[in-house]
């Protein structure tokens, strides 16, 4: 996500606005900018490119020179990275400068609002329509104008604001994107996380929603949406820097899972209005919905496995043919892709090479490819025919876990979309499915805070040599998910097996003390599967089940039993991923691995 720093104070302000970004680097970005008042005007420098570049541009901030500065990297989301979609943002005569973190649902009619009063774009942002805005409803007072585009939005947004004709004052508005604010020595700051704060001050405050924050050099004033003052009290920050980029989790990846929940909601809730499933980016009408033959998932690693849960789902729900592929293999095998293909490319960066490959493969073919993506404007994202983002945010941890979550998310709505046009799925069913979905974080948050017994579960196993997981159809799928997990991340070996295969050569390998786990969440296969468990008992395995609330039956035949709540059949590897990657996280940690940076391993493949 997007990351804010602005100042106002005694010293220059371009220095420190530089020094804030450079410790909220690490949410990830990819353009970065400043403004910063010098007396006369507001002075703007922002490229696309590493804040090296911006440094260079500024030559450390000194072609910037002012007290009053707000500066911003840019995680993108709408409009590619480049140096006009980079922030800071401004009304035409510039006057009043904005940078923005979240983003603005209703920023497209509120843009066609705009220029139907004349006003005009220079970008593709959802920001830029927020500093128009402010122009719009401004008369010379900010606290007025910032109310006024308050109850206009819909989204999400932290801002800083600089009006010219009160260089005095610096402005900060938070609703749902994180926002502090702090006492420094010389001065005032704001910044969307602790780490760019920290330096200058540990007494901070924590902006709440729909909270207005003016300072001046020396004050500082908190308002609520109806332009009252409003207390509040400071809290002491006790991190250390290091912690602090990570939220005060302990490794990335353990934040990450944190974040899934937001991830989820954010991947689903701006493509569904009232009652039904619109995904705007998918650019296919109803006709072109009903024509779809067949659909062929292309991807790698946790990206791959994702598709071989949507295949179950976009069969049992949409009855349409699905075929799952390694994108290492589809380039390669010289694929038949008949008409009426929907190829559908996953990746997280958007920059794997045998992704990237696969879908030139496919287009080379004339077929139509959609991917879906979790960086803004990476190459996947450019040349698929359609995009549909993951609102995951920047994924740090080499290994996916919520960008993986937003993935499920995404097909699911495709899935469900794809089958009511094709008249599989009713209103009733729809309404159901969506009670469902939006069930998933609050769910999802619960078997996170209740980690402490898959922790001390992992704790038993830092030293197993291998570990099975096996499941069926939808199972199958988490199952592979979950193997992956452990291995790249603690280094044990494991695999995932369909459990009706085991019979087929593998369960030769299960001995005495042999860690399987089986997942079983689908009600109709609960019988196999506590056959399979007794097969690889009556060798000598240990076995955790993962399974449905209620099931208590599997307490007879399983040695240690973890519980996800009830959803929807075809959504509970959203769920019982979350044990599998804490039983990854937990194990890897166990034995002193690098979670966060697994050794042989690149957050992005960008190579064969
Ligand atoms: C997953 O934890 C791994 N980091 C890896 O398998 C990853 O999913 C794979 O490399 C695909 O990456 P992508 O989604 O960025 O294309």
């Amino acid at each position: 996500m997007c990351g804010i720093v602005g100042y106002i104070g005694d010293e220059q302000a371009a220095p420190i606005l530089l020094d804030g970004l450079s410790r909220l680097e690490y949410r990830g970005y990819d353009s970065a900018g400043m403004a910063v008042y010098d007396g006369q005007k507001i002075n703007v420098v922002k490229s696309k490119g590493r804040l090296k570049i911006l440094n260079e541009l500024t030559h450390g901030g000194e072609t910037l020179p002012g007290m009053l500065g707000i500066g911003h990297t840019r995680w993108a989301t709408h409009g590619e990275p480049s140096d006009t979609n980079a922030h800071p943002h401004y009304n035409s005569d510039e006057s009043i400068v904005v940078v923005h973190n979240g983003i603005i649902e209703n920023y497209l009619k509120l843009k066609k609002k705009l220029e139907a009063h004349g006003y005009e774009f220079r970008s593709e942002t959802d920001t830029e329509v927020i500093a128009q805005l402010l122009d719009f409803y401004y008369k010379g007072n900010p606290l007025q104008a910032i109310t006024k585009i308050m109850h206009r939005m819909e989204g999400s947004y932290a801002l800083g604001i600089i009006f010219k004709d009160h260089p005095d004052e610096l402005y900060a508005v938070r609703k749902d994107s994180p926002l502090i604010v702090g006492h420094a020595k010389t001065g005032n700051i704001i910044a969307s996380d602790v780490p760019a704060i920290l330096r200058y001050t540990r007494d901070v405050y924590f902006i709440e929603n729909e909270e207005i924050v003016r300072m001046t050099k020396d004050t500082m004033e908190f308002f609520n949406v109806d332009e009252e003052p409003i207390e509040k009290t400071s809290t002491r920050i006790e991190w250390d820097v290091n912690a602090a980029e990570k939220g005060g989790y302990e490794h990335f990846m353990l934040k990450e899972m944190y974040e899934q929940p937001k991830a989820i909601t954010d991947t689903f809730s701006p493509r569904i209005k009232d009652g039904k499933i619109v995904i705007e980016e998918l650019g296919m009408t109803d006709e072109e919905i009903r024509a779809i033959k067949k659909i062929m998932i292309v991807a790698c690693g946790s990206a791959y496995h994702t598709g071989m849960t949507s295949k179950y789902i976009y069969e049992g729900l949409a009855r349409i043919p699905v075929e799952v592929d390694l994108a290492s293999e589809f380039r390669y095998r010289n694929p038949i892709l008949e008409e009426g293909t929907l190829v559908i490319i996953i990746s997280q960066s958007g920059e794997t090479a045998d992704s990237l490959a696969a879908l030139r493969e496919a287009k080379k073919r004339g077929a139509r490819v959609l991917g879906i993506v979790n960086v803004v404007g990476s190459s996947i994202a450019r040349e698929a025919d359609n995009v549909m983002y993951t609102w995951a945010g920047p994924e740090i941890a080499v290994a996916t876990t919520k960008a993986y979550s937003a993935q499920l998310i995404a097909q699911y709505l495709l899935a469900m979309k794809f089958a009511y046009v094709r008249g599989k799925l009713d209103d009733a069913g729809l309404a159901s499915m969506l009670d469902d979905l939006r069930e998933l974080p609050s769910q999802v948050e619960m078997l996170l805070n209740n980690k402490e017994k898959i922790q001390k579960f992992a704790n038993r196993y830092l030293a197993a040599r291998e570990v099975f997981f096996i499941g069926r159809g939808i199972d199958y799928a988490i199952s592979m998910e979950g193997s992956l997990k452990l291995k790249e991340i603690s280094y044990i070996h494991s695999e995932a097996y369909a459990a009706g295969e085991l019979k087929h050569g593998t369960i030769s390998l299960i001995e005495d003390g042999t860690l399987v786990t089986a997942v079983l969440t689908q009600p109709d296969l609960y019988k196999k599967m506590i056959s399979n468990i007794v097969e690889v008992k009556t060798r000598g395995a240990f076995v955790l089940a993962v399974t449905n609330t209620g099931n208590t039956e599997v307490e007879k035949t399983a040695d240690y039993v973890i519980y996800i709540p009830e959803t929807n059949r075809y959504f509970t590897n959203s769920l019982a991923i979350i044990p599998l990657q804490l039983f990854g996280y937990y194990v890897s940690i166990g034995k002193g691995c690098d979670v966060d940076k697994p050794r042989n391993l690149a957050k992005s493949v960008t190579v064969e």
